[in-house]
């Protein structure tokens, strides 16, 4: 898991005004909650310096959220500006907390969980296509995932396993071929473009479809794009003889076995709202197909060493990923998971992803009670942890561009 990128925590339409909302992310809990003055969402650490107490089970006052063990009150910046029981007395320097930046986009709340300063944080794609509701019909949804969201992001990019897992919806085991595929790159994204051929739709789809021939040859390809966007996205854009349908998917990692799902599924063809339904279930029904596969995979969690499992040229964009997440490791941005206190063994110490303010403000460097989360590239070469196999091994986090090079012929 990584720090640093801006991450969809929520859709925008589930954050409500005067309703503090408990989220989960990298391991961590969040609170967000809407100012009253401006409605504008905050994204706080849910934990109060105080007593360990979830802000989340607290209210909003102002802008302001009070904490609902002995009420401290922390402004939207995360300082404690009253502390009831000695109204008289000073405020402790140490009594603040990660507040991190937020921007509301594309029916979603980001959250920049890190601490480069602006400039310098990878962007939020390109996803205004969800804001052109003149053009498509949208439907929401969310899938909650016992597995590892990289396994997931993986699977989500992957053109070779559709006519096998999902066979009939839009895979064609007569047609199982992945045929020449364009790529398109940045250090953020990688777009896999192929044409396909895949069955006749069912249900409304395929009442309505106005190729209904049975003849494989007959029928019109059909262009599919897939593209992963580093930490955690995907879009699926397929050109169905019926028209455009486009699937935005975030893949929050809540820990490093636990993903939640939020898709936002737009088409161009059908857009009454009688189709919603049925537009929501055709990815339901391909997320169930995917979660069969995907919870038998094992290692659970994606291995560090791109030997350690066998890629063939259709696994192009996968390698790519892989690749990228080592780089990203090597720069020191991955977090060490499974910290949520309150789940899973119970602990002694919470760690939180650091805000920008830290590195912003270096007066305040001794005023930040939690430690910051631990990342792999900290932890490489201490011997004990490695040895209990909690992180991976400094000599499997090379990059191998030959492995690259190899699957492209
Ligand atoms: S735990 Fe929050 S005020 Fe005491
Ligand atoms: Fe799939």
């Amino acid at each position: 898991m990584f720090k640093n990128f801006w991450y969809a925590v929520e859709f925008s339409h589930d954050v409500v005004a005067g309703k503090p909302k408990k989220v989960k992310i990298l391991g961590q809990q969040l609170v967000l909650y809407r100012k009253t003055s401006d409605n504008s969402v905050v994204a706080m650490s849910d934990l109060c310096v105080h007593r360990g107490a979830a802000l989340s089970s607290g209210e909003i006052k102002g802008d302001c959220i009070v904490c609902p063990y002995h009420g401290w009150e922390y402004k939207p910046n995360g300082e404690v500006q009253k502390i009831p029981a000695h109204p008289d007395k000073g405020i402790p320097r140490k009594a603040r907390i990660d507040s991190y930046p937020v921007q509301e986009k594309y029916m979603f709340v980001w959250v920049y969980m890190g601490d480069l300063p602006e400039e310098e944080r990878p962007p939020i794609p390109d996803w205004s296509d969800i804001d052109d509701t003149e053009n498509y019909r949208a439907v929401t949804g969310e899938f909650l995932w016992k597995s590892n969201y990289e396994r997931i992001l993986e699977n989500g990019v992957d053109v070779a396993h559709t006519p096998f897992v999902h066979g009939g919806v839009f895979g064609n085991k007569e047609k199982p071929e992945v045929p020449e595929f364009e790529i398109e790159t940045s250090p953020w994204h990688c777009k896999v473009s192929v044409v396909l051929n895949p069955p006749n739709s069912k249900g409304i789809w395929g009442m309505l479809n106005p190729n209904k021939t049975k003849d494989l040859q007959q029928r019109p390809p059909v262009p599919v794009s897939t593209t992963w966007y580093l930490p955690n996205m995907i879009l699926l854009d397929v050109t169905t003889p019926m028209g455009q349908l486009k699937i935005f998917d975030v893949n929050v990692p809540i820990d490093e076995e636990t993903t939640l799902v939020k898709f936002v599924a737009l088409r161009t063809f059908f857009k009454g709202k009688w189709a919603d339904r049925d537009a929501r279930r055709r990815v339901f029904k391909v997320l169930y197909e995917d979660q069969a596969i995907v919870d038998t995979v094992r290692p659970e969690l994606l291995p560090f060493d791109l030997s350690d499992e066998l890629h063939v040229k259709s696994d192009y964009n996968a390698v790519l990923y892989r690749r990228r997440r080592q780089e990203l490791i090597e720069a020191g941005w991955s977090v060490e998971g499974n910290t949520i206190v309150g789940e899973g063994p119970a602990r002694v110490e919470q760690r939180v992803i650091p805000s920008p303010v830290r590195k912003e403000v270096p007066e305040l460097a001794s005023a930040w009670n939690f430690k910051e989360v631990r990342s792999k590239e900290l932890l490489r070469g201490t011997a004990d942890r490695t040895a209990r196999g909690d992180v991976p091994r400094t000599d499997s986090l090379s990059t191998s561009d030959s492995t690259i090079e190899e699957i492209k012929r």
